[in-house]
């Protein structure tokens, strides 16, 4: 089991930024700090409704992850506009995920087994210009399967579902985490990688990261949110540690 890589969503600085229409605090600046803490990327999602992360911002992200030669992980939904803007930038990797309701599998997945007709020729496009293509799908073997045939090489499987169930204390827990580990090994099977994200915390991510198909965890929400307390690099190298005792316990 290889080291886990931490890509770190900055998207929620923006929308802290965006709440006064200031220009404080920088999403960039974040991403600067997260790099700094032990981020091995930063990952952002331009919505099309731009009520995060703006073009701006995702010009200047572009560019330190060049200058530092990290990855920036690109998530948008499967638009021509969002396509365009990809290929543009030709980011290390562009995570497809679903914005439109009709898009969303139950859990909030990318439906990439009713969408394979759109989602394939878009897959295809970024494929071929050198761009890393995830898809953000449930932990549902169907999903891995489309996500091989339409030409994806990552799928992030959404972790909310699991995430939410063990912070509400649901007895389904256990059984979404179960799900979850049977997707990333069918994922593996077919020769995809696989991510994880969405809701992950500090209780949630140790029996995350311990799914050993797993090389990547994209976490925002819960490390913005903890910064307020302890500050954001404090925040990520806490997260990190938990990556790494998970991974320790497992090959122990
Ligand atoms: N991965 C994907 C594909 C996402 O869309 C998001 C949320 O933007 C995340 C990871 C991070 O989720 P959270 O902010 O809940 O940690």
């Amino acid at each position: 089991m290889g080291r886990l890589r931490l890509g770190v969503n900055i998207d929620h600085v923006a929308t802290v930024r965006n709440a006064r229409g200031e220009g404080y605090p920088d999403p960039v600046r974040a991403a600067e700090m997260a790099l700094a803490a032990g981020a091995d990327g930063i990952t952002a999602h331009l919505r099309e409704d731009r009520r995060h992360i703006s073009d701006f911002d995702i010009d200047a992200l572009a560019d330190i992850c060049r200058r530092r030669g990290r990855p920036l992980n690109f998530e948008c939904a499967v638009t021509a506009e969002m396509e365009a803007i990809a290929l543009a930038h030709r980011p290390h990797a562009a995570c497809l995920v679903p914005e439109r309701r009709e898009e969303v599998t139950t859990e909030g997945g990318l439906d990439v087994v009713r969408g394979q007709n759109t989602i394939a020729p878009v897959v295809r496009r970024l494929v071929d210009a050198g761009i890393r293509v995830s898809l953000f799908v449930d932990a549902d073997e169907a999903q891995m399967v489309a996500a091989k045939a339409v030409g994806a090489q990552v799928v992030e499987l959404h972790t909310g579902a699991y995430c939410t169930a063990v912070r509400e204390r649901k007895p389904q827990a256990e059984v979404l985490l179960n799900n979850l580990r049977i997707a990333a090994a069918k994922a593996y099977e077919l020769g995809l990688e696989v991510h994880a994200g969405h809701g992950i915390d500090y209780e949630t991510v140790k029996p995350v990261a311990a799914i050993p198909e797993l090389t990547e965890l994209n976490i925002g929400h819960f490390l913005i949110g903890e910064a307020i307390f302890i500050g954001l690099g404090p925040a990520i190298q806490r997260m990190r540690a938990l990556m790494d005792e998970a991974r320790a316990t497992k090959a122990a």
